[in-house]
């Protein structure tokens, strides 16, 4: 059966101090939790120092993006071969602070999924409508468009992709989509991958937004949601381990 993944998305959040704090106690409870994968995507500048504190555990390092070229000009940007260097295993591509914030597009976004599996990176693909996509009865248009273009990628099969559905109106508003609703995308997106790949069952789709302590386990046991991208609730150790608690 595929594990469950809880990644934990801390966001433009964190200082040497609360990291320390938060990934010890993270590693600790860990120990005890082997039913799901779990990792976390921090900033790039703590890669090395959150590297070195879970060495030897089953925490697994994210990153929250990574650069669509391999090396060069590109000042600010960091490659899929650096991620790499600090034992990155997964990277958040096509995240929606990216797309909203950095214009990315899903040109954009293939680009830099395809970087990440040429470095041995599992690429976490993120697609969900806005508010507005949602009112207008484009949900299932715009995840399906999303979906799309990382769908064929060169030389790399589907699976080695990790897809997360977050609405964008439930990312940090305390608004979570339903477990119903949740399950209606999901389902859309399973059958979209199915279409692709005979691989579909095995790859893990996770629901993100506003996913917390008390919602996590009902969103959790829905047939097509195979664990979570926490942003908020991951910054609190108690209650992301409640999350990974939910989700054995
Ligand atoms: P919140 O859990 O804070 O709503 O953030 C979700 C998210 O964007 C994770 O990538």
């Amino acid at each position: 059966m595929k594990k469950k993944l809880i990644a934990g998305n801390w966001k433009m959040n964190g200082s040497l101090a609360d990291n320390e704090a938060l990934v010890r106690a993270l590693v600790a409870g860990l120990a005890s939790a082997g039913g799901c994968d779990v990792a976390v995507a921090v900033p790039a500048p703590y890669l090395a120092q959150v590297q070195a504190l879970a060495q030897g555990s089953a925490l697994a390092l994210a990153a929250q993006d990574v650069s669509q070229h391999a090396a060069g000009a590109y000042t600010g940007e960091v490659s899929a071969a650096m991620l790499r260097d600090f034992g990155v295993r997964y990277v958040l591509v096509g995240h929606s602070e990216r797309r909203q914030f950095h214009d990315e597009t899903d040109a954009d976004v293939a680009t830099k999924a395809q970087r990440a599996l040429a470095a041995g990176i599992t690429p976490i693909v993120c697609v969900g409508e806005t508010l507005a996509e949602r009112e207008a009865g484009q949900t299932e248009a715009v995840v399906k468009r999303q979906l799309a273009a990382v769908i064929h990628l060169n030389g790399h099969c589907i699976s080695e992709v990790v897809v997360a559905y977050e609405p964008v109106w439930a990312i940090g508003t305390g608004k979570t989509a339903s477990p119903e609703q949740a399950q209606q995308v999901h389902a859309v997106l399973r059958a979209q991958l199915a279409a692709a790949s005979d691989q579909a069952p095995r790859i893990r789709l996770l629901y993100g937004g506003s996913m917390n302590a008390g919602n996590a386990a009902q969103l959790l046991s829905q047939a097509d949601i195979d664990g979570g991208l926490v942003g908020g609730a991951s910054l609190k150790a108690a209650d992301f381990q409640a999350i990974i608690a939910a989700a054995q």
